[in-house]
């Protein structure tokens, strides 16, 4: 059996590439989602990479990576600093998460310092652009044991 990862992005994510790129760089979602893929690939992972602004639409797919998926690594967006319906998703779906910023959220606003995700995460990878989507793939296959995965 192929080990399978969801990948979530929740709002505004749909915008990288325009969306200020200062912050947020110029990889497109597009971009990201053909990085990851190709990375999972090399370690055996089959990928699922979605993105919604809807914050029940992410919760379903949190639903429904149960029993399927063996892990997700998500980038909720602004949801992650507000959203306690995700953060109880994640719980009850008892898969490793790995939560992904792109910016580093130490340097900016007070009010994207706390993450209600961070709690019900093995970790947070944050501040290395669209690479941390990489990283976010190496640290779950390092958490799951895979074969090929950093030691
Ligand atoms: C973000 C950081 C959040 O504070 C912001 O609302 C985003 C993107 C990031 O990837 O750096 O939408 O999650």
């Amino acid at each position: 059996m192929v080990p399978t990862i969801v990948v979530l992005n929740g709002p505004n994510l749909n915008l990288l590439g325009t969306r200020e790129p200062k912050i947020y760089g110029s990889d497109t979602l597009a971009d990201i989602e053909r990085q990851v893929a190709a990375h999972g690939k090399t370690l055996g992972l089959a990928i699922e990479f979605h993105q919604s602004n809807n914050e029940g639409v992410l919760i379903d797919w949190i639903h429904a990576a149960r029993g399927r998926a063996q892990g997700l690594i998500m980038n909720a967006g602004a949801y992650s600093h507000t959203s306690i319906a995700l953060r109880d998703a994640v719980s009850a779906i008892e898969l490793p998460l790995v939560e992904v910023h792109l910016s580093n959220l130490a340097k900016r606003e007070s009010f994207r310092h706390h993450s209600h995700l961070a709690p019900v995460a093995i970790g947070t990878i944050c501040g290395f652009g669209a690479f941390g989507y990489l990283l976010a793939i190496d640290a779950l296959a390092h958490h799951l044991n895979i074969k090929g995965s950093t030691s």
